[in-house]
């Protein structure tokens, strides 16, 4: 390991700081502050660590940090926080403060600009009483700082202010013989004026207003505008290298379709959950299921695994048939239209599908009608449902209206009531009206049938204690699915009173067709049937094929509990999950979005405002990384600002 640091660098002091305190075995070079250490950087950047791999670090906290995990002491979540506001909050005004102090000779303007951080930092620690930033011992965070306030700090002549806890604190740092040594080094004894001759190699720091867009750091990246210093010949140069070493991978480039699982491979089968075809897909769903299988799936065929990635559109169902009441189209119609529109707009995010199908094909009822519906499993039943003579229909929860039996909300739903809150059976509702023709439904009892889940919840349980201590499941996934599991399972129906579905077949249920949620998921299975007549290579070979799940967060149960069972239930071996990733919501500002408030960017909006998909797809993948609900920021004008 070699360390390379100049003289005069308030970075160089971080650095060698964390050397003394952690006595790591690292022989130290210094080179003059233009030398270019990092063979593939284009700017001199100090300190830099070369790593017994032969790899460089050259951001200061990075090596501090690495120095201290090589020591055995991993920088805890506290830590890393206090180093993520040193760099992007502290080191911004610090940097304004030294340039004015050691430059321009305005010591007393250097208090104005760092009292921010200063106060935080005071305030920060006055709330903790312990002595260090992350408890009773000294940490990674409090070298970094410390060394980075120390020349500041310790020139008494900047008349900073009286802050108590700042001063215990770091009065605890300058004790240190591992501090004072590695400032004698760095700054020769001449306390600020050390740096002079490094900081007047530096462009001058931009003011703090631009700080909130881009945050700025102290590498010399920055020109004098405050923009970044890379120039549009190093962006093509990046680009091209890029796409060259892409192109160079044979693996990526000869796909032969269609892909079957390979012996002595790792077989991975991705789904992205199936979007409804009745609307234009939005930013949301792009995020929520398709992007992410993508990226994934890009990634493994890059690690040479034999990835297979499907999706299509969800067809069938009540609001199908209603967007065609609506449009004045047939369902078949509908689902044509809003098929292409989705290929389009995927096509334009570059999501890279080895198939794109749909769940309204052949296929679909042929896997029906073979022995896979489950037939040991199912159970009937005799349901109380609302029947509008005049539309000639069921009316499923959401098209009727009417007065709730809890608290009499005139408006209540056939589901809630939005007033009190509770659920509602759409048969107690008083008054309820149609909503489409506003008559007055008429209660028909009808047999449907169910699935018996209670009868195969012990073998699901089985298969999820397997597959979620041995699979990737998000944190989010395996909860949902376990306050499922807790209330215990009853059983589902899973056939409708419609008749845009794939029918039933069975003889006493010949006007009924399957529930959407139960047809669905199979719709993975024929979506595979109509790319490959060998499907079932990967649909009934759990021991070759390792299955992904790729979804938004509210269809975890569907995929984790419902559809598991579909498959148990029809004992043919069936693949089933075993990595469920689900990704939270997309908010648009500080609500949800919402197709029907129609409140969000839709694929088509977000191609129309000329900002290539390339740019979208990194925004959308870095805000949802960040985990728990994620937003989009677009305001009025947001889009340049955000992007
Ligand atoms: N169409 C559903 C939605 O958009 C998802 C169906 S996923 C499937 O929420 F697995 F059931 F196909
Ligand atoms: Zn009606």
């Amino acid at each position: 390991m070699k360390l390379f640091v100049s003289e005069g660098n308030p970075h160089c002091l971080k650095v060698l700081a964390a050397l003394e305190v952690t006595g790591a075995k690292c022989d130290v070079q210094y080179v003059n502050h233009e030398e270019r250490v990092v063979p593939f950087l284009s700017r001199p950047a100090l300190p830099a660590l070369l790593l017994p791999s032969g790899l460089h670090l050259f951001s200061s906290n990075a090596i501090c940090r690495y120095l201290f995990e090589v020591n055995g002491q991993d920088s805890s979540e506290l830590c890393n926080q206090w180093l993520e506001w040193e760099a992007t909050e502290l080191q911004p005004a610090l940097l304004q403060a030294l340039h004015m102090a050691v430059l321009q000779g305005k010591g007393s303007e250097v208090s104005k600009v760092l009292q921010g951080p200063l106060n935080y930092l005071d305030q920060s620690l006055s709330k903790k009483n312990t002595p260090y930033l992350t408890g009773e011992a000294v940490s990674v965070a409090d070298v970094v700082l410390w060394a980075a306030l120390y020349p500041i700090l310790s020139d008494s002549s900047l008349a900073l202010g009286d802050r108590k806890s700042v001063k215990i604190w770091f009065d605890h740092g300058a004790a240190m013989h591992s501090l004072q040594c590695a400032a004698q080094k760095v700054l020769q004894g001449k306390g600020l004026q050390g740096m002079k001759s490094y900081m007047q190699k530096q462009p001058a720091p931009q003011s703090s207003q631009c700080r909130d867009t881009q945050p700025c750091n102290s590498s010399p990246a920055e020109s004098e505008e405050g923009e970044r210093l890379v120039s549009e010949e190093e962006i093509e140069a990046a680009a091209l290298t890029w796409s060259k070493s892409l192109n160079a991978c044979p693996l990526v480039a000869n796909r032969q379709h269609p892909i079957l699982p390979q012996e002595g491979k790792r077989n991975l089968l991705v789904t992205s959950a199936l979007p409804y075809v009745n609307n234009v897909p939005h930013l949301g769903n792009i995020i929520g299921c398709v992007l992410s299988a993508d990226v994934f799936s890009r990634y493994g065929r890059l690690r040479d695994w034999n990835v297979l990635f499907v999706c299509g559109t969800d067809e069938y169902g009540t609001a199908t048939e209603n967007k065609a009441r609506e449009e004045g189209l047939t369902p078949q119609q509908i689902c044509d239209k809003y098929h292409a529109v989705h290929s389009s707009i995927y096509k334009w995010f570059q999501i890279d599908f080895d198939y794109f199908g749909r769940t309204t094909t052949e296929k679909q009822t042929e896997i029906f009608s073979g022995d896979s519906t489950s037939t040991g499993f199912l159970v009937e039943d005799t349901v109380e449902q609302l029947r509008c003579e005049s539309c000639q229909r069921f009316l499923a929860d959401r098209f009727v209206e009417g007065t709730c039996p809890h608290c009499s909300y005139p408006e209540a739903r056939g589901d809630q009531c939005d007033k009190c809150g509770r659920l509602i059976n759409a048969v107690e509702l008083r008054e309820p009206q149609c909503k489409v023709c506003r008559q007055t439904p008429v209660i028909r009892s009808s047999k449907h049938l169910f699935l018996d889940l209670p009868k195969l919840e012990t073998q699901l349980e089985q298969w999820l204690d397997k597959s979620t201590s041995t699979g990737d499941w998000t944190a989010n996934a395996k909860q949902i699915t376990r306050s499922w599991l807790r209330d215990g399972l009853k059983p589902r129906c899973i056939t409708r009173d419609l008749k845009w579905g794939t029918p039933v077949p069975h003889p006493d249920f010949k006007e009924k067709v399957f529930y959407v949620w139960f047809d669905a998921p199979i719709g993975y299975l024929s979506i595979t049937a109509n790319y490959t007549d060998k499907w079932e290579t990967w649909w009934k070979n759990p021991h070759q094929v390792e299955l992904y799940n790729f979804m938004a967060k509210d269809n975890v149960p569907f995929h984790s509990v419902v559809f598991p069972c579909s498959l148990l239930g029809a004992q043919d071996n069936y693949t089933l999950v075993n990595h469920l990733v689900a990704t939270e919501y997309l908010n648009y500002e500080d609500t949800k979005f919402s197709k029907s408030r129609g409140v969000g960017v839709f694929g088509d909006m977000a191609k129309d405002t000329g900002i290539p998909s390339d740019v979208w797809r990194f925004y959308l993948l870095v805000r949802a990384s960040r985990g728990t609900g994620f937003s989009l920021l677009l305001g009025r004008h947001g889009y340049e600002k955000q992007l």
